[in-house]
Formats: C-alpha cells, structure tokens, sequence
C-alpha cells in the first residue's frame, strides 16, 4: 500500500470510497462523500492534507484529510472524514493513514487537531478526550468522542469553543 497527496484525478475514486466506506441500507446518498466534496470548494481545504490509500492494483482503496478548524479565532486541524473502502478494511489502511496524515500535519507546524469518532480507535494515535485540553467540543453530547491530539508546536494556552469549517453544518 502507498499513501500519497489525493491529485484531481482521484475526486470521483475519492468520493466513490467515503460513499461506500459510509453506506448506510436504505439511505441513497451518503452525507459525508458529499462533505468531502463540498469541502474541496470551501477555504477551509488544505491540498497538503488530503491523503488516498493505493491498493495493490492502483486503485483508491482509502481516504482521510484534514481541514482548517478553529479554537476560537485560532487556526487548528478537523481530521475527518476517514473512509476505507469496505472490502479494504481490518488490514491497517486506516492506521497508515491516520498516521500519515498526523506526521504531515506534525510536520506543517501545526499545533492540534481534533475530530469526533470513537475513543477505542483513535486512542491508538493519542487522541484524548478534547476537555483535558480545554478545547470545547460543538456540541457538549459529543463528550469523549470529540477528541484532541496535540502535535509538536502545541501550546497549553490554545483553548476555548473548537468550530468546524461550514460545510460540516450540513451533515
Ligand atoms: C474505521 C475505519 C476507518 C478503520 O479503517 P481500517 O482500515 O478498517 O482499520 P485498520 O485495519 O487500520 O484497523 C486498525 C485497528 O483498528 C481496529 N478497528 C477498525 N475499525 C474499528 C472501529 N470502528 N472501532 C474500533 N476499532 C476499530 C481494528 O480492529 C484494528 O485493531 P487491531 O489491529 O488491534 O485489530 C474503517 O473501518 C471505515 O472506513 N469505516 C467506515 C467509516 C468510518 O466509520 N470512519 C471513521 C469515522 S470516525
């Protein structure tokens, strides 16, 4: 499996594996490919930080990004969406790009980054509960699924009310 920057001509392969990695029975369309997509149109897209998973025959078998979030006024990471294309899963490619996009995200100088998900997969990366950190999450009933990661260049005094980019408001 390679990791690489998503190019232009991934966007359809891209969406066609977050709608697949999150596809519900009975639901058409699947919200989050088409907040990948919105995204991609939005300021809050950072090309640097949208990474795809090559499977052994070329083709896109995993997607994550990150996009610009804030604490307060201040400039920090969302991580997410993450989709594995179904018949991918439970062989490491999340891992590998969850990893990947955190070491890139580390190496850009940025100070944090946050997401919602479950606590048993991403406290292998050191995501921790978002309020040790006393960042705020959007919604208080997010609780311990609304985490943090602090990277290299992080600094205690960043805290407050995190806000995503407006395209999540649709989800
Ligand atoms: C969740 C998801 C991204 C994980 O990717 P993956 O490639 O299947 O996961 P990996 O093979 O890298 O898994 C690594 C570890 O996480 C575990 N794991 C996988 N999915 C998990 C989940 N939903 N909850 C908890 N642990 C999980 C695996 O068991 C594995 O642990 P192990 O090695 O100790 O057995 C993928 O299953 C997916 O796309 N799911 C649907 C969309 C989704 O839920 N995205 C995340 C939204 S927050």
């Amino acid at each position: 499996m390679l990791i690489r920057r998503e190019e232009p001509a991934d966007v359809p392969a891209v969406h066609a594996v977050a709608s697949a990695a999150f596809a519900k029975p009975g639901v058409p369309i699947t919200a989050e490919a088409i907040l990948v997509d919105q995204l991609r149109t939005s300021g809050a897209w950072l090309p640097a930080l949208s990474l795809v998973a090559i499977g052994p025959q070329g083709e896109i078998v995993g997607h994550v990004l990150c996009t610009r979030g804030h604490v307060d006024a201040m400039p920090v990471l969302a991580l997410g969406p993450l989709s594995v294309d179904p018949g991918h899963q439970r062989r490491g490619v999340g891992l590998a790009l969850v990893h990947s996009v955190l070491g890139a995200a580390d190496a850009a100088g940025e100070p944090l980054v946050c997401l919602l998900g479950d606590p048993d997969y991403y406290g292998r990366f050191g995501f921790r509960t978002s309020t040790r950190f006393g960042i705020v999450p959007p919604d208080p009933a997010w609780s311990e699924h609304f985490q943090v990661r602090t990277l290299t260049a992080y600094d205690p005094a960043l805290r407050g009310a995190f806000t995503y980019a407006e395209p999540f408001d649709n989800l």
